[in-house]
This record gives C-alpha cells, structure tokens and sequence, in this order.
C-alpha cells in the first residue's frame, strides 16, 4: 500500500465498481490462471493492493507467484501475539527467500491488555462471543487499520476450505472494509493443487502442515486433525463450523465481528 511503499499512485477504481461490474469480473476470470488474476490485479491497483498473509500453504502458493511478477506488493500479516513458533519460522524463511519487507500489524495495545486483565487468558474457549471478541481484538481491528489506504487486498480463500466459504468469488467487494476489492485468485483450487504447486516450485511451507495441521491460525486456537477430519476440524474445534470465521471474511450472512462483546 501506499503508506508504506511511498508510491504516491492513487487509484480508487474499486470504490465505484458495481456488483454488475465484479459479476463481469467473475465471468472474465472463469478459467483464468491465479497468476493472470493477480497481473490484473497489480496492474489495476498498483501500490494500493496489498497481500494479506498468515503463511498458510495458500499464502506461500500466493506468495511465490508474487514473486514472479512485477512489480512488488505489500504483504502484510495479522500477529495476533498468540502464533506459533513454527509460524515466525515461516515468515522468516519468507523474507530470506524472497527478500520482501513483511509488514506486520499488531492488536492495539490496550485493547489486549484490557482483554487479559478482564477476561483472563483463554477467554476465547467460554462462548462463541469471547471466542470473536478475541478475535476482534487480534485480527479485525489491525486489519482495518492494514486496509485503511488499500483499494484492493488478497487472499488465499479457497472454496472448499470451509462451509462458510463455498458462495466465495474471484473478485468481491469487502463491504467490511469501505467497499474495496478482496482478490481470492486460488477460489476454485483444491488442496492437491496447493501442494503440488508447492513441491514443484520448492516453496517454503509452515512445518506445522507436516505435523497433521492443514489450516493454521493462532496456537491455542488451532489442532492437528485426524485422518478424515474435516480441514478446519482443527480450527476453534470446540465450536460448530457454522461459526467457524475469525471475522477477516465475513459476509452479510454471518453475523457481526464480535466487537461488542
Ligand atoms: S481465518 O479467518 O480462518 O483465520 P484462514 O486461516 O483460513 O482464515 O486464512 C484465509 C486467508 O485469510 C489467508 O489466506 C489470508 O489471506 C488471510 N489471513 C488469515 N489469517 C491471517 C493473518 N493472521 N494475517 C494476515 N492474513 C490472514
Ligand atoms: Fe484469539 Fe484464538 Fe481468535 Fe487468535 S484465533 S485471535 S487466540 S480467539
């Protein structure tokens, strides 16, 4: 994004493109490469597109091919002070690998000191609220302030990850974020897909995914799943997959973010 990049370009496209023109979009980019997606998507929107990235397999497919195509994006990520450690590996390798700047958005500091003191430690694990009011704290507000000078921001959504995500498209306007555009160019990849993109092109992957974790977010919130578990089984596994979203990608019909909680 511009602010940190410094690349004065301005371009508010995203902001007045209709729900005809992103159906267009999606119709456009039926079949199209995830790589020609995000050529479109670096040339729309310049300096004022950024990547946002938890160093998933999806992420690093993301990344990679990123990298191939100029010119650079911000890539951002959400840390929440409750990753694994496997995770920094990951972003480290990342930075060595590719030699980007990996932009890194903290929760405000009194919000999470608030949220320790009152609610103690594992507050997340009482309801689903506490559970998205963490998650607030952590993930959707940082996000907002990630967002605040970006048109456009992208995603490694798939589809088939979750029952919240199947209606996903190429292209969306985030009505979360000032109508702006989320990009989500592996929408219809599957997981072998993923990860033979990632063997082929030697990506550097997050050890975790080894160890029985297909989907990774914070520590205590994440598992390794079982053979024939569900991919997000091991996601918040005390809760129904109905509720299974942090609030980075919600829609009208799931619920609000969890702030007033
Ligand atoms: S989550 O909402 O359940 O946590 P998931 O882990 O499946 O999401 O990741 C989906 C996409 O959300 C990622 O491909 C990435 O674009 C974005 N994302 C998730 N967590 C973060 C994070 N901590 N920082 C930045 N982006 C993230
Ligand atoms: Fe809090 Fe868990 Fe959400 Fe992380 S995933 S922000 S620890 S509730």
């Amino acid at each position: 994004m511009g602010e940190q990049s410094g690349v004065q370009s301005v371009n508010h496209e995203s902001r007045t493109l209709s729900a005809e023109d992103v159906a267009e979009l999606n119709r456009r980019f039926q079949g199209a490469t995830p790589e020609a997606v995000l050529r479109w998507a670096i040339d729309t929107f310049g300096s004022k597109l950024a990547l946002a990235s938890s160093f998933g397999a999806e992420d690093m497919v993301v990344i990679d091919m990123l990298s191939k195509i100029e010119p650079p994006i911000t890539i951002f990520t959400l840390d929440t002070g409750r990753l694994h450690e496997e995770t920094y590996d990951v972003m480290e390798r990342t930075r060595e690998r590719y030699k980007v700047a990996i932009q890194s958005y903290f929760p405000g500091r009194d919000a999470v000191e608030a949220l320790e003191r009152e609610r103690g430690f594992y507050s997340f694990r009482q309801s689903v609220e506490e559970r998205k009011f963490c998650c607030y704290v952590r993930k959707v507000e940082p996000l907002g302030r990630a967002l605040k000078n970006a048109d456009a921001w992208i995603t490694g959504l798939r589809r088939e990850q979750a029952a919240t995500r199947t209606g996903i498209g190429v292209v969306e306007i985030d009505a979360s974020h000032g109508s702006i555009l989320k990009i989500n160019p592996l929408t219809d990849w599957t997981e072998p897909q993923v990860w033979a993109y990632i063997r082929e092109h030697e990506v550097p992957y997050n050890a975790l995914h080894d160890q029985g974790f297909p989907s990774i977010g914070c520590s205590p919130c994440t598992r390794a799943i079982k053979p024939g578990e569900d991919v997000r089984a091991g996601r918040w596994w005390w809760e129904s997959p109905v509720t299974k979203e942090c609030g980075l990608h919600l829609d009208s019909k799931h619920g609000d973010h969890g702030k007033s909680s």
